[in-house]
């Protein structure tokens, strides 16, 4: 085998195997202290994680818990505003539809398949009976998100909550604007949209800044960051696929350890395009 073709073949078959970076989530998450619903799991996400191999990574956790925060806040705050349908890009190990499940209240997990397979095979192995979730496998790359929601039972006549957490800096830009408007296109008015962000200062190269990240990653090299950008410039995104910013909020003001100005968490409304600037600040607004 040549050089080239090895390193192709290794590219592809490390692309079959479960995200590893989704597995760092979910161990960072488990055990941390989290509401849940009154007929949800609250052990499911350590259930989720049995047999995962440790990882040694905590530079990230603060991170987590922010955003932890901030995501089970916009699945509660839906689910009370009799939202039916919660829609996760990028699932990974996420266990929200376990832990906040509530009667007449659709889950649906999309990611890409090598993970949703072991994601599956897990879940059969707390519930066997079946859990109630609508799992797609999905490769957003080259998948069309729309197609996958209609193929998993999604109804576009009624509200969603659309979550991508931690998801968009591992998409080109290009995939991030189809995967935003995809989800726009299945958004019933009184849709949410609630996504994570990464970051950074504006004037800063962010080629530079995402290869700087990725050599310093130790996923990077198999799971590298590609969106890395100014908080205006990624809001833009959002706007443009026909998303209405509502809130913003640096991970830093939910958790004291979190690194200011890396992740934002936004949230969104479906509607005509804004600009911007009628976005408010979280603070504005509370949690
Ligand atoms: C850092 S993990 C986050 C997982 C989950 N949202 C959470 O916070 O626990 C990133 C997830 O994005 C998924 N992902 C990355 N690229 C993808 C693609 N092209 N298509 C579908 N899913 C993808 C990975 O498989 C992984 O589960």
């Amino acid at each position: 085998m040549s050089g080239r073709s090895f390193l192709r073949w290794l590219r592809i078959s490390r692309r079959s195997r479960p995200s590893r970076t989704s597995q760092a989530v979910a161990l960072a998450r488990s055990g941390m202290p989290r509401p849940t619903s009154p007929e949800g799991d609250p052990g499911a996400q350590e259930s989720l994680c049995r047999g995962m191999r440790p990882t040694s990574a905590s530079w990230f956790r603060p991170q987590i818990r922010a955003r932890t925060r901030f995501f089970d806040d916009q699945v509660m705050g839906a689910i009370s505003a009799g939202t039916s349908q919660v829609v996760v890009c990028g699932a990974g190990y996420d266990d929200r539809g376990l832990r906040f499940r509530t009667t007449g209240v659709r889950f649906f997990e999309l990611d890409h398949p090598a993970t949703q397979v072991d994601k599956a095979r897990r879940l059969r192995a707390i519930e066997p009976a079946g859990t109630g979730l609508a799992l797609a496998p999905t490769d957003f790359r080259v998948d069309d998100v729309a197609s996958a929601l209609i193929g998993c039972g999604h109804d576009a006549g009624r509200p969603s909550l659309f979550i991508c957490e931690g998801l968009l800096v591992y998409l080109d830009q290009p995939t991030c604007s189809r995967l935003l408007g995809g989800l726009r296109s299945r958004a019933a008015p009184g849709s949410t949209l609630a996504v994570s962000l990464a970051v950074h200062r504006a004037g800063a190269s962010s080629d530079a800044v995402t290869a700087a990240a990725n050599a310093r990653r130790p996923s990077g090299r198999s799971e590298p960051w590609r969106t890395v950008l100014p908080l205006d410039a990624h809001l833009a995104l959002l706007e443009q696929a026909g998303w209405r910013v509502e809130r913003t909020v640096d991970a830093a003001e939910l958790d004291d350890g979190a690194v200011p100005g890396r992740t934002q968490l936004v949230s969104a409304v479906s509607g005509p395009g804004g600009s911007g600037s009628s976005a408010l600040h979280w603070g504005q607004r509370g949690l």
